[in-house]
């Protein structure tokens, strides 16, 4: 038997749950004025050279790349942020007028170690504000984070904020930490030891030292004026729109784009991989790949953590039954049961046989699968245009010709709407 790649999943059972998740988050970004952009799932292998940064773990130990037959490096995309701004810039956005917000879900590719919570395809839902250098976008994004995970019911988490200073006092900053950290060197993990010398504010977030890093010096305490005037601004309108947060100085984050403000939601349903999403400013990305300087803040949220947050927190919806099952009571009823049931699929979620089973079985089907109603279709429904209709609930049952059926199905969907849109 040929198995799925590990770190990957098959979503069968619980597929309505994305759906019901997927239209929500679309809900919720247009609602805040973001409108949907869909980027290739492989692109140069320049482009996250570039975007993500070299001496990061994902350029360095996690890309799916690969040649394909034209001799050309591509990879599979570990993260959509440097594929948005790629497209910005090859279709010159910024000539439709900024900000540009857009935001995107799909597959994203990082060959991880997996465990619970990390996989090596796993979906992200993400968003982007381009061309916005003030700190109203920064909360903006922040806020949109927010709203997403409040409409979907979850209350378990924490949003964490943290500034990363600019090209101007990032590298002092930087030389305090070198300083710190240098008589500590032969006590790091392996994986800070290479950091020290290619990225070494990743040595505040690695787990396995984390002992190291409470005593290390505060980011905040290097900001210049200007970063610090944009950090203290963006936690005034936080505070203004009453968004719960906390200051974090060991956030960092993974990739090298960031600049001042980075942000991640943590979940206390989740276990060690417990960062729900993450994001920050990046006001250098689009003149790294070759456009205009442009300003832009985004975020993304890791949908399977989304899975795991509404599992633990019981948050999943339940599944839509069909609300009428059309049962036909011998086989000269069936094309009529048939055509019942497709006129009634223009407007409800129907089932009807198609196995062939008795009029019994059909019954056994209908309640298995959780149907509302059932609807008999037999000689005397035909001749009288009157059919035989049955709550499945309390086993009622009438007969009433199908335009008091429909009314009916319709007052019950309409009730039952407020949890699914
Ligand atoms: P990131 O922090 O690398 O940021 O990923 C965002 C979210 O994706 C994480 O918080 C996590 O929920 C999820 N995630 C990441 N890796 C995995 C994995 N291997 N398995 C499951 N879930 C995962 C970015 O990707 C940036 N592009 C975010 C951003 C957008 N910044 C600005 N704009």
């Amino acid at each position: 038997m040929i198995k799925r790649i590990k770190g990957t999943n098959d979503i069968i059972e619980d597929s309505y749950v994305w759906e019901w998740v997927e239209r929500k988050l679309i809900d919720v970004s247009k609602r805040f004025g973001f409108s949907e952009i869909r980027t290739p799932i492989f692109e140069a292998t320049e482009l996250f050279k570039r975007g993500v940064g070299t001496d990061t773990d994902i350029v360095q130990k996690e890309m799916y790349t690969f040649e394909d037959k034209g001799g050309r490096s591509l990879t599979l995309r570990p993260e959509g942020t440097a594929s948005v701004m790629r497209a910005f810039v090859e279709h010159s956005l910024d000539s439709k007028g900024l900000p540009q917000k857009l935001f995107y879900m799909g597959p994203m590719f990082r060959y991880e170690k997996p465990q619970a919570g990390r996989l090596r395809q796993f979906h992200q839902y993400g968003a982007e504000l381009i061309g916005s250098a003030r700190p109203e976008a920064d909360v903006m994004v922040m806020a949109l984070a927010v709203e997403t995970l409040k409409v979907l019911g979850l209350k378990n988490f924490k949003l964490k904020i943290n500034s990363t200073g600019c090209e101007k006092c990032r590298p002092n900053y930087k030389e305090a930490l070198k300083e710190y950290y240098k008589p500590l060197l032969p006590k790091l993990c392996n994986d800070c030891q290479v950091r020290y010398d290619r990225n070494i504010l990743r040595l505040l977030d690695c787990k396995k030292d984390a002992q190291y890093a409470k005593d290390a010096p505060v980011i905040l305490d290097y900001l210049c004026d200007e970063c610090k005037a944009h950090f203290d601004k963006v936690r005034e309108l936080l505070d203004a729109l009453e968004i719960e947060y906390e200051v974090d100085p060991t956030i960092v984050r993974g990739l090298d784009y960031y600049t001042r403000t980075v942000f991640e939601i943590t979940s206390t349903a989740l276990g060690a991989q417990d960062a729900i999403a993450g994001g920050g400013r990046y006001d250098h990305l689009v003149e790294e790949l070759g456009g205009k300087p442009t300003p832009s803040v985004g975020f993304a949220m890791g949908m399977e953590r989304v899975m795991i947050a509404l599992e633990k927190e019981g948050k999943i919806p339940q599944k839509e039954p069909p609300s009428v099952y059309v049962v036909a009571v011998d086989e000269k009823q069936r094309p009529h049961a048939l055509k019942l049931a497709l006129e009634l699929s223009e407007e409800f979620v129907v089932d009807v046989d198609v196995m062939g089973r008795k009029m019994k079985a059909q019954f056994k089907n209908a309640s298995k699968c959780g149907a509302h109603h059932v609807l008999v279709v037999g000689e005397e429904e035909v001749e009288s245009n009157l059919y035989t209709f049955k709550n499945m609930k309390d086993g009622s049952q009438i007969k009433m010709p199908l335009s008091e059926i429909k009314k009916i199905l319709r007052k019950e969907e309409c009730d039952s709407n407020y949890q699914w849109h």
